[in-house]
């Protein structure tokens, strides 16, 4: 299980090397969609947007923080879901669900594509 997500990130990492112009997933309907998911999903933890900046849990850095403090934030972004704490918590569509594993929460569940709609929302985030 684990290591199909994290063939799937290296996919999607070895994917935004690709073409010259902006990459397809840097558009602005894919940013509307990154972020109505990131505050279905995110937001439990996550400051995620500026305009709501009283949710999440303070413990856990906003996405403003990791966007404009990190300098390899996209490739944290587009494998998020391979690092801690969210492999407790994510889970893809159309993956079979292991009855031995156990969620300590309701998991979020997720498409693949899904990824790259959070990092292109994510973006809008930078600062310049
Ligand atoms: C259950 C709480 C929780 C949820 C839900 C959650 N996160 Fe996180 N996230 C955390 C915590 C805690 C950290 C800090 C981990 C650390 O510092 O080691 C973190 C860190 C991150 C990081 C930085 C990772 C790194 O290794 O540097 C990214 C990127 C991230 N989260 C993206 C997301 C995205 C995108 C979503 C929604 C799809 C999400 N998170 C949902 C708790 C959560």
């Amino acid at each position: 299980m684990l290591h199909l997500k994290s063939m799937s990130a290296a996919v999607l990492l070895a994917s935004i090397g690709i073409g010259e112009s902006e990459p397809a997933w840097s558009n602005d309907k894919l940013s509307e969609l990154g972020k109505g998911l990131s505050k279905t999903h995110c937001a439990r933890c996550h400051v995620v947007d500026s305009e709501d900046l009283f949710s999440g849990i303070s413990s856990t850095p906003s996405f403003s923080l990791l966007v404009n403090g990190l300098e390899d934030w996209e490739d944290r972004f587009l494998s998020f879901h391979t690092r801690l704490p969210h492999q407790s918590v994510v889970r893809f569509k159309g993956d079979a669900v292991d009855p031995n594993e156990s969620f300590s929460t309701v998991p979020m569940v997720l498409e693949h594509t899904d990824i790259d709609a959070i990092a292109a929302y994510a973006k809008t985030l930078k600062k310049n």
